[in-house]
C-alpha cells in the first residue's frame, strides 16, 4: 500500500511522526506539504497534492493533516472521487472505512494527541469497507458527484 501524506505548517510535526510510524511498518509514503512548522504553507496546496495522488493511482490512500483537520478535509472533498472524513478518534477512523469507504483521512494536529493520531492511522489502513447497504450509499454519493461536479 502506498500512502500520500501532506500537511500545512500546523500539521508538520505530527506528519513527521506519522511518516516515521508508517515507514517503521514498511509502508511506502509519498510526502508533501510544509517544509517546517515555522514556514506557513497553505492547506489548500497540501490537500490538492493528496487528492491528485489518490485519484491518479500514485497512492492507494491519503492522510491529510492541518491544525483542525477541517480545512484540508474540505479541500480534498472538492475532488470528485475523494471521500474524506475528519476523525478525532479511532472509532471514527474505523467507521470511515467500514461505512464510507473513505480513501482519505483528515486529522487535526491541534485537536488530537500523537498516540490517538497513530491509532487512527492504523485503524484507517487496516479496516475494510463493509459493502452491502453501505455500497448503496456510496453509489448515491457517486450519483451526487456526477450531478454536481462540472
Ligand atoms: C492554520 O493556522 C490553520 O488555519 C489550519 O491548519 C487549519 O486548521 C484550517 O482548517
Amino acid at each position: 500500500m502506498i500512502i500520500s501524506i501532506a500537511s500545512d505548517h500546523a500539521g508538520y510535526d505530527l506528519r513527521q511522526k506519522v511518516i516515521a510510524h508508517l515507514e517503521s511498518k514498511g509502508i511506502e509514503v509519498i510526502d508533501g506539504g510544509a517544509e517546517s512548522a515555522d514556514k506557513p504553507y497553505n492547506y489548500v496546496e497540501a490537500g490538492t497534492k493528496i487528492a491528485e495522488d489518490v485519484l491518479s493511482g500514485r497512492a492507494d490512500r491519503g492522510i491529510a493533516i492541518c491544525g483542525t483537520g477541517i480545512g484540508i478535509s474540505v479541500v480534498v472533498n472538492k475532488f470528485k472521487g475523494i471521500r474524506c472524513g475528519t476523525c478525532t478518534n479511532e472509532y471514527m477512523a474505523r467507521m470511515s472505512r467500514q461505512h464510507n469507504d473513505a480513501n482519505v483521512i483528515a486529522i487535526g494536529a491541534r485537536v488530537v494527541g500523537q498516540a490517538v493520531a497513530l491509532a487512527m492511522v492504523d485503524a484507517f489502513l487496516e479496516e475494510g469497507f463493509a459493502g452491502d447497504r453501505h455500497q448503496e450509499r456510496v453509489n448515491d454519493i457517486k450519483t451526487l458527484e456526477n450531478r454536481n461536479f462540472k
